[in-house]
């Protein structure tokens, strides 16, 4: 094993952008699709995998919706995000903030509490048994409209002491931010932190807008910031935390290669950049592999590597104890 790879899985880091649907294995997913009678277009684990090609967001949203169909009942989110937790253990990952989408279950009938129920349980579990710690955010569909999302803020009403923020997912050219201001503003009255994918596919002013209008404590992707310099001054300036996904950019073709990818120019200029796996059962990898990838396509050093997992554990929701204590870690590794 090379000696960066061994680094890289001794790196203590916490994930801030990971869609649990996106961590829906093909295995778990065959499995589910059988046991809940559930048709899904592929006939085996193998047809499930070579299906996995896209060209763009959209495509790979088409089939990532179609996957999410075979969950039906509050177990199958309890094993989805048990087995996304072990894959933490595995990585080293000691902090994770969990994305979820309540809109696609409860637009197909499931109910929102069973969702939400089965995730959170997995996550307490998570820290009584393997000791990683844990955030949900819950997040709005933006190709869907602001009334669907008012609806399903108010499902999430009763279920307050369960997430600590709401994020903006799914199909993200002409949706801009703005589309859900007065959804944003509404959560924030709740008490909840707000966060937005921008800038992934989108344009520079769709991560102004998340910041003006949305007021988001950290930028999803963010990736096409650096086309705006005043944006980068801004980000740097008021170190706004940039939540990127380097295998999901190249699978979802954001840049041609890895070698191309921008992680590393946004990491010299300052920005508080973190390293993240997006839908790791689509895009060939969970965290350690995004590291790996990106270490080895642009040269990290051991220092940018271990600067990459405090800003992951910096950006985090924990406490300003919490993320000392976890940077200290990070620091003996060096
Ligand atoms: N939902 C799951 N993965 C996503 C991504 N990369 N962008 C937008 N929405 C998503
Ligand atoms: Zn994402």
């Amino acid at each position: 094993m090379s000696e960066i790879r061994d680094f890289i899985k001794k790196l203590p880091k916490a994930e801030l952008h990971i869609h649990i649907e996106g961590s829906l294995e093909p295995e778990l997913m065959f499995k589910l699709s059988k046991k809940n009678a559930i048709e899904i277009p592929f006939k085996s684990v193998e047809e499930i995998r070579l299906a996995y090609k896209f060209n763009n967001l959209q495509s790979f949203l088409d089939i990532y919706y179609a996957g999410a169909a075979v969950l039906i009942t509050e177990e199958d989110f309890y094993d989805l995000t048990w087995a996304y937790l072990e894959r933490c253990k595995e990585n080293n990952v000691l902090h994770t903030e969990v994305f979820y989408d309540p809109q696609t279950h409860t637009n197909r009938g499931i109910d929102f509490d069973i969702v939400i129920n089965g995730i959170h349980r997995a996550l307490v579990d998570g820290k009584n048994k393997l000791g990683i710690s844990s955030k949900l955010i819950m997040c709005f569909l933006r190709h869907l409209d602001e009334a669907d999302a008012f609806t399903t803020l108010e499902q999430a009403s009763s279920h307050l002491d369960k997430i600590v923020a709401v994020g903006l997912d799914s199909s993200e050219i002409g949706h801009p931010p703005s589309k859900f201001e007065r959804v944003f503003e509404k959560a924030q009255s709740m008490g909840l932190l707000t966060v937005a994918h921008a800038g992934e596919e989108g344009p520079p002013a769709y991560i102004w807008e998340a910041l003006d209008l949305l007021k988001v404590s950290r930028i999803d992707h963010g990736v096409r910031a650096l086309e705006d310099e005043a944006l980068v001054t801004k980000l740097i300036t008021e170190k706004i935390p940039l939540t990127i996904c380097p295998l999901s950019n190249i699978k979802l073709c954001v840049f041609k290669k890895m070698s191309e990818h921008n992680y590393r120019k946004l990491l010299k200029k300052g920005l508080v950049v973190t390293i993240n796996s997006d839908d790791p059962a689509y895009f060939g990898g969970y965290i350690n592999q995004n590291y790996i990838e990106t270490a080895e396509a642009l040269s990290l050093s051991k220092e940018e590597l271990a600067l990459s997992a405090k800003n992951s554990f910096i950006a985090s929701f924990i406490s300003d104890e919490q993320k000392k204590i976890y940077c200290d870690l990070v620091d003996k590794t060096l």
